[in-house]
């Protein structure tokens, strides 16, 4: 979900609906807004997009303080009534909020034996009823501290007080809350993206602090009092735009960007002379590199299939055994933490709930954790400390491309460390540095493969079931491809280990089941060979995403991206399956940054 706050002198209600367009990819079931009117606070709040509030609001109204959100639906259905703002029973106090409180059900059943009459199903209404029964005379933070006190679980909020309009109480525990320093204003956001073209200055919360936000200043504090102090700093927006700079939408606009993203990410860490990596943010010399057992990523959703991507380049240049698992697997499992095992957090925007939860597991048991993280300043870049940052540049298409890409690059780079600390000769090593270096180039060769893919699409989009297939380096491409297809088109894809089609799932296969297979530049090319002959004998289309040359009629369409370093072939293989699932979607009339049930990040178990 998204939070925007301001106080400052201009009209409040355009800058809140302002933030909230650049916040809706964090969650876009409904939205509202909450501002000081005449004595009393007036709420709007519709189920449904930030343009629906828009309609609905009387612009730009007189109010220079104010509060909104952009919802992802936890507790409650979708409908208005959930939306926030909340109020408090005598609506005097208004609270957006961000996360879950765990003990709602018992805050919302005591309340409602006080005789509060509860107008939502949601546990942020029970906060606005606990912070309002705190007010005395004193300062609206101190009563913010005393009902957080009665409150279990995670939040970033924003409260507003009827009778305190020129300042706002902002809380965080476990979602993110950054304030926006202006000249005579005050920003609040859960995300830079809302702020950062109106200040750069930014200053962010950490968990279990309290900040009172006027026009002119700001105090920050712990949860029991204790003043602490945060001085500003500058975000560096050299790393890309927030904005759609003349593209149709974000996931085609962060395509187009990665070539871009992959040399940002490659700066000044490739080193030529000793064919090898530098990672500064690591943290560990070659002694500790050498001590390295294994390494598992840990991620969720396109992050996890990065991660296994990661395992795959990892086995093979380092030859130290690897794998990937989901990081709600990992945290729920009790898993056994090994003191030789490298841990990697894996998230773009380093705030997934589900991995940071796991990277705190890790630590509780001495577990050696580092983050891939896009987002500097990120609950869980924080809470690792040390690590890879991707340098993508803010993703906002909730369909994750450039993060991915860059997550690999990454993995790739952390593969040659491992690797040239071990038995990887000068030779490969040199192989894979200029490998990377020739990156940037083969996946611009692969996004010019645009018009070839927008036709493809338009053939099959009317599949209901597609099959994607890969074996080994190829599988979880494969597992990422289908990801992308199913979260913008809806179309239903299936990801299975090529090996494993005739064992069961084959019985799918008719004219009506296409099927991608990705064929890498690997010893095993005659036997992706062979799975499309077996399919296309029981008369399924066969799409092939390869960079080898195949037979002649092996597949229905073949998708050639340039050959280059073998071990690679994962990270450009990738790019014309977001085409495929960019174009499925367009030819469906999807909503492709918005798909539907999704958010950007998820800050809910
Ligand atoms: C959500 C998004 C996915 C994303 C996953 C992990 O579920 O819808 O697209 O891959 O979170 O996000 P992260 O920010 O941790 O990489």
């Amino acid at each position: 979900c998204g939070i925007v706050g301001y106080v400052g002198a201009r009209p409040a209600v355009p800058v809140l609906v302002e933030g909230l367009h650049r916040l809706e990819y964090r969650g876009y079931d409904s939205a509202g807004v909450a501002v000081p009117r005449r004595g009393r606070i007036a709420v709007t709040k519709v189920a449904g997009r930030v343009r629906d509030l828009r309609d609905r609001l009387d612009l730009p109204g007189a109010a220079t303080t104010g509060i909104g959100h952009t919802r992802w639906a936890t507790h409650g259905e979708p409908n208005d009534r959930n939306a926030h703002p909340h109020l408090d029973a005598s609506g005097r106090v208004a609270v957006v909020h961000n996360g879950i409180i765990e003990n709602a059900e018992q805050l919302r059943a005591r309340l409602s034996a006080d005789g509060v009459a509860l107008a939502s199903d949601t546990d942020t209404e029970a906060l606005a009823h606990l912070i309002a029964a705190s007010l005395g005379d004193g300062p609206l933070e101190d009563a913010v501290r005393t009902a957080l006190r009665h409150v279990e679980g995670t939040y970033g909020l924003v409260v507003l007080d009827r009778t305190r309009p020129d300042e706002l109480v902002v809380a965080r525990n476990g979602s993110p809350i950054v304030l926006g320093v202006g000249e005579g204003e005050m920003f609040v956001a859960s995300d830079v993206a809302a702020l950062v073209h109106h200040t750069q200055r930014v200053v962010f919360l950490d968990d279990g602090e309290v900040a009172t936000v006027k026009a002119g200043e700001y105090r920050t504090s712990t949860l029991d009092a204790t003043t602490t102090t945060r001085t500003p700093t500058t975000v560096d927006l050299e790393s890309g735009s927030y904005g759609l700079d003349g593209h149709p939408d974000f996931m085609r606009k962060e395509m187009a960007e990665q070539p871009e993203a992959v040399r940002r990410a490659l700066r000044g860490r490739l080193d030529t002379r000793f064919a090898t990596a530098h990672l500064g943010g690591l943290d560990l010399d070659p002694v500790a590199l050498r001590s390295v057992r294994r390494v598992k990523f840990l991620g969720c959703g396109s992050a996890y299939y990065a991660g296994q991507i990661g395992a795959g380049l990892v086995e093979s240049l380092a030859r130290i055994p690897a794998d990937a698992e989901p990081a709600s697997e990992f945290r729920y499992r009790n898993p056994v933490v090994d003191p030789d095992t490298l841990y990697v957090a894996v998230s773009q925007s380093g705030e997934t709930l589900d991995t940071l939860a796991a990277v705190q597991e890790l630590r509780r048991k001495g577990g050696r954790v580092i983050g891939a993280v896009n987002v500097v300043g990120s609950a869980i870049a924080r809470e690792c400390g040390s690590g890879v940052f991707l340098h993508a540049g803010p993703e906002i298409s909730v369909a994750s491309t450039k993060a991915v890409t860059t997550m690999g690059v990454s993995f790739a780079m952390l593969a040659l460390l491992l690797g040239r600390v071990r038995d990887l000769s000068a030779a490969a090593g040199a192989r894979v540095v200029a490998g990377l270096q020739a990156l940037p180039e083969r996946i611009e060769a692969a996004l010019a493969l645009d018009d070839e893919i927008a036709g493809i699409a338009s053939r099959y989009a009317s599949a209901r079931h597609m099959f994607f297939l890969g074996r080994v380096s190829g599988w979880p491409v494969a597992r990422e491809g289908a990801q992308k297809l199913k979260e913008v088109s809806y179309v239903h894809a299936e990801a299975y280990q090529a090996a494993e089609l005739k064992h069961g799932p084959i019985a799918l296969i008719d004219k009506d089941m296409p099927s991608v297979v990705i064929v890498p530049d690997d010893d095993i090319v005659v036997k992706n060979v062979s799975t499309m002959e077996q399919i296309r004998a029981r008369g399924g289309p066969v799409i092939a995403v390869t960079t080898v040359d195949l037979p002649a009629g092996v597949a229905d369409e073949v998708v050639r991206v340039p050959r280059g370093e073998a071990v690679l072939d994962p990270l450009v293989l990738g790019i014309p399956l977001q085409l495929l699932a960019y174009h499925t979607a367009a030819a469906l009339g999807r909503d492709i940054d918005k798909p539907r049930n999704l958010a950007k990040s998820v800050t809910v178990e």
